[in-house]
């Protein structure tokens, strides 16, 4: 073949990949029972609000990673390129979640006038309307007739209400400011080599704007900010489809959970639900476990009532959690933290654990372009030919998420590779991954000598 006609082949091959993917993901609808989503639907479809929506995420990492690829191949490079930068729909979507507009045209399903709308949120009208154009190209609300615009499918999720909306809105108002200074801070002699949580792009924000402390601090400064990351958490979950975990982790066989780290609840809460035979431990730091409580009574009283619920506080980094658990349960938490710390961590819990005691890391994981995923690693997906072995842009937010980590805290996603190496520092072997599409969950075990 020559080299012509093997390029041609790619290209087949991706267009096959696009096709068989979204043909999947159809399926996926249609076993809700409830048929396909509309370019036009205004509610939810049911599948949006399941906890499980893990083959139709595996669909989408094809489908996303194979059009990316095909596009970039038949697209000008100069068209791509500028791709990447001619991009405000995160400044529009800030712009929405600050104002509130998702709110005010979930009264007027049908539709609300550009003049009363932003009359309602205190914006000049051209304006508002120009951000709204912007994102209802993407389907993002829906200009129903000049001027005049309504809530759709998408635009739900940026109601005041939406987890997934707070968590969007901590990335377009926060996140983006620090993304800005991303080159300073590499090109600045404190910034630049220091691995340190305190040298963080963050870090550099808040010193420019006067403000002491890190990111922790931040959100910890006020109840208000504390509530909002907190809910940001339950928006990722919801998000990046780590309930997945709950359906496809063997919990039956499992009596008692020790959610480290827990925060208020994401992922214990629907876990008790699910699960009414586990006993489940909350442990983070005392702030969190008082509103931990909180949310706990509101959300799952019963639990709390039948006593399966217990909340300990802790600081993970000099203390034991509690002891003799099944499952020591840790979700986003090692990637916030440098090797140093994560392995501390893993070690406190190594202390705490019985003979069949296991530790689940349940975090993004990178996977390089060049690397086939490794020993171990049999449960984790390779994409076919000519994708790119890690899904390519499929992987899109694998790649962001950790770049995210670096903004925040100058932590980071990693390896699968790197991470047996800080469980071996603790004395853990890894025993199990599943994927989870945007996040792996690894069990490990003790090492044995
Ligand atoms: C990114 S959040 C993850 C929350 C939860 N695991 C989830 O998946 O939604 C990180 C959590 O670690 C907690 N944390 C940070 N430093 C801690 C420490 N030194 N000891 C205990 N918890 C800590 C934070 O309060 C926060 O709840």
């Amino acid at each position: 073949m020559t080299d012509f006609n093997e390029a041609e082949a790619k290209l087949e091959a991706l267009l096959d990949v696009i096709n068989s993917s979204a043909r999947q993901a159809i399926a996926e609808y249609k076993k809700t029972g409830h048929g396909v989503p509309s370019a036009d639907a205004t509610t939810f479809h049911p599948l949006d609000l399941t906890t499980d929506t893990l083959a139709l995420k595996k669909s989408i990492r094809l489908l996303e990673g194979a059009y990316h690829q095909l596009s970039s191949i038949l697209a000008p490079p100069q068209h791509t390129v500028m791709n990447y930068v001619f991009n405000y729909n995160w400044a529009c979507t800030s712009v929405v979640l600050q104002a509130r507009i998702a709110d005010v045209l979930d009264r007027h399903p049908e539709g609300l006038s550009v003049d009363k709308l932003a009359e309602a949120v205190n914006l000049d009208k051209t304006k508002t309307a120009r951000v709204l154009r912007a994102l209802s190209i993407m389907g993002c609300f829906k200009e129903v007739e000049r001027d005049v615009f309504a809530n759709t499918r998408q635009s739900l999720v940026l109601k005041s209400s939406n987890n997934v909306g707070c968590f969007a809105k901590l990335h377009s108002r926060d996140v983006s400011k620090y993304a800005a200074v991303l080159y300073e801070t590499m090109t600045d002699d404190e910034f630049s080599r220091s691995h340190e949580t305190d040298k963080a792009p963050s870090l550099f924000t808040f010193k420019k704007e006067g403000m002491k402390g890190n990111y922790w601090d931040y959100i910890n400064n006020d109840d208000d900010s504390r509530d909002e990351f907190h809910r940001a958490m339950l928006g990722l979950t919801e998000m990046n489809c780590a309930s997945a975990v709950l359906h496809h982790y063997p919990w039956d066989d499992i009596s008692s959970v020790v959610d480290i780290g827990s925060g208020i609840g994401a992922f214990s809460t629907p876990l008790a639900k699910m699960f009414p035979h586990l006993k489940i431990t909350n442990q983070d730091i005392p702030e969190v476990m008082i509103q931990a409580q909180t949310a706990w009574e509101k959300n799952a009283p019963e639990a709390l009532l039948d006593g399966r619920v217990d909340f300990v506080p802790i600081n993970f980094l000099e203390n034991v959690p509690v002891v003799g658990k099944d499952v020591y349960y840790l979700r986003h938490i090692i990637h916030n933290w440098r090797d140093t710390e994560a392995t501390m961590i893993l070690r406190n819990i190594r202390k705490a654990m019985g003979p069949n005691s296991r530790v689940l890391i349940h975090d993004p994981v990178i996977f390089h372009t060049l690397q086939q995923p490794d020993m171990g690693t049999d449960k984790l997906s390779v994409a076919p030919e000519p994708m790119l072995p890690n899904f390519g842009a499929g992987s899109h937010r694998t790649f962001q998420t950790d770049l995210t980590m670096w903004l925040l805290l100058n932590s980071k996603e990693r390896t699968l590779d790197e991470l047996k190496v800080i469980g071996a520092a603790a004395g853990l072997t890894l025993t199990q991954v599943y994927d989870f599409v945007e996040t792996t969950v690894m069990e490990f075990r003790i090492a044995q000598d």
